[in-house]
This record gives C-alpha cells, structure tokens and sequence, in this order.
C-alpha cells in the first residue's frame, strides 16, 4: 500500500513540475523504515542522502519534513531551500549544569552542511552537518581536499561570480553578478555568445520535448573529450570553478530509462538567467558554511 501511494506521490511531484511523462519514479523509493529521521532529532553528525532521478533531478530517500510527508511518502527534491528547513530544525546546544561559566548561547545555524554530488548517476550523495568544515566528516580518510572559500552572506547565494568563459585556444567570456547554486536543476544557463561558442565544439543537437518544453541537447558520446572546459571566475577570478565535460554531459544509463537511454545530455542551455545547476558540482563536494557565512567548493 505504501508502495503504491509513494508511486503516485512521485507522479504527482513530477506532474507539478512539469516534467515529461516518460521520466520515472524514484528508483529506491523511500521506505516506511527511513519515516521520520528528517522529523526529529536532526543534529551534528547527522546524514541524509539522495539520488538521482529519471527525471535527472536529485531527491531525498530518507528526509522527510513533516507527518504529512512521512504518511504519503513523498520525497523531497535537494534545493537550497530544503538545506534552509534542516538547518533551521538542528537544535540548540543545551546548557549543561556540570560546566562551569555562563551558559552557551543556544547555536541555532551555526553549522556548516556538506553536499556531494555524485559523478556517478547511480551512486547516491551525501548531505552531512558539520560543526565546521575542517572535520570533514565523509572524507575524514583524506586530508589532501582543498576548499576554495568565497564569503557570502546566506551560503550558496549571491556568489560572487565576476566572469563565466569557455575556452579552446581562443576564449569567450561574459562578465555576471551575483549568482545562487541551483541545486534543484541539472543545466548550467550560459549567456548567449558564451553558450554559441561552446556549441561550436559540442554541436548540440535539439530533441524537441513539444508542449512549449526547452529542448533535450543531445551530444556525441565519443567525442566529449575534446569538449572545452567551462571556467566559473569568483571574486574577481580569486577563486575558480571548473566544469569539464565529464560533469557537463550526462551519460544516461539504463536505470535512468527514458528514451535517452545509452545517449549523452548536454547540461548546459542558452541564455536566460544565468544558473549554476548541479552539473557544475558532478563529483565534488560543496560546504555551505552558515557559521562564517561562506561558501567553500572543492578545489
Ligand atoms: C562516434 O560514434 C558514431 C557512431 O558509432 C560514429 O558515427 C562517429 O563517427 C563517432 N564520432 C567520433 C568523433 O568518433
Ligand atoms: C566581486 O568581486 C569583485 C572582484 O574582486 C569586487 O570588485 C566586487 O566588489 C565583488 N562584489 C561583491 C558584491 O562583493
């Protein structure tokens, strides 16, 4: 029964969407099992994971905000306003009577949360809380990650991102303003002439998707390695982001399905508001530090 409810559930969230109907369910659905570990008692250390979606999305398997969502199953798409609402539940550090001093002032945010996203489509990522980025707690195994830090107010907004160029022997760029993660999408938005002269070289070919939908870029598998490289210039070029096609073009296996099964995506699309979707971040983990209101990427 809950099986079925989780189903309709997925269908209705990708209905709501406006995703196309060949795009599947959730390929683990959530379990009565992982019910209420998003409810309560989420603290330091805790864990959620997600994975990706026929729909190429990313959503929970185990986070879930209310009863309302426990009850029917629903899943939670990763959004940085989900990041927001299991920030806001981590709760206050409790006054302990043994030790000596003034009480601690409760700790509401002041935490670090760290994303992952696979490069891997069928590997699930983890969202750890950390009390700060230096535990790194998932990669305690290895030292040598280095995070590159911008500071912005509300970690994962207004990044200061100055310049967005591709690059092959020549490069076009286009200067930007401040820009937020876009989690919640796959599809890197490039300006015009920086998109016109990466397809130059990726010579996208549109699949129309009908019914007023932006069109699926489809690319040559075999010849994505001499794809250029995307370069996301921070503060001035201080820091940089570099998107290489591994993480750009979307291979999509067979447990994605759809009809682009075996074929390669292009994340990247035309124009528009510039947006840094998750395809920016494949294979790389991301610290939204809210304790020193930056935002580190991994180097
Ligand atoms: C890629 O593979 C296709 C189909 O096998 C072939 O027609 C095409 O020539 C190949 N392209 C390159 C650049 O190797
Ligand atoms: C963004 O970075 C540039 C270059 O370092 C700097 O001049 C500018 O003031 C920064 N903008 C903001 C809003 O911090």
């Amino acid at each position: 029964m809950l099986h079925l409810l989780v189903l309709a559930a997925a269908f209705a969230l990708a209905a709501a969407q406006g995703i196309a109907e060949w795009q599947k369910p959730l390929p683990q659905p959530p379990g009565a099992a992982n019910c209420g570990r998003g409810r309560k008692a989420v603290h330091i250390g805790s864990s959620f994971s997600f994975l990706m979606n026929g729909d190429w999305r990313y959503y929970f398997t185990d986070y879930f905000p209310s009863d309302w969502h426990c009850d029917r199953g629903e899943v939670t798409q990763l959004h940085l306003g989900v990041l927001d609402d299991i920030t806001n539940r981590i709760a206050p550090i409790i006054h302990d009577p043994y030790s000596k001093g003034p009480p601690k002032a409760p700790k509401n945010q002041q935490s670090s949360l760290m994303v992952t996203i696979p490069l891997d489509t069928e590997a699930s990522g983890p969202l750890v809380l950390e009390p700060e980025p230096g535990w790194k707690l998932f990669h305690h195994m290895d030292t040598s990650i280095d995070i590159l830090w911008t500071s912005t107010r509300q970690p994962g907004r207004g990044l200061n991102v100055t310049s967005i160029s591709v690059s092959k022997g020549v490069s076009v760029s286009a200067s930007t303003g401040p820009i937020s993660l876009a989690l919640h999408t796959p599809y890197i938005r490039l300006p015009h002439d920086v998109y016109d002269f990466m397809a130059k070289f990726t010579s996208p070919q549109p699949f129309d998707m009908g019914r007023g939908m932006e069109s699926v870029d489809l690319v040559s598998c075999n010849s994505t390695s001499s794809f250029p490289t995307i370069n996301l210039d921070l503060e001035g070029g201080a820091q940089q982001i570099l998107v290489k096609p591994a993480q750009y073009v979307l291979h999509v296996s067979q447990s994605l399905g759809g009809p682009f099964t075996g074929k390669c995506v292009l994340l990247v699309k035309r124009g528009g508001d510039l947006e840094i979707g998750y395809a920016a971040l494949r294979g790389k983990t991301a610290w939204l530090d809210w304790a020193n209101a930056r935002t580190g990427f991994q180097a």
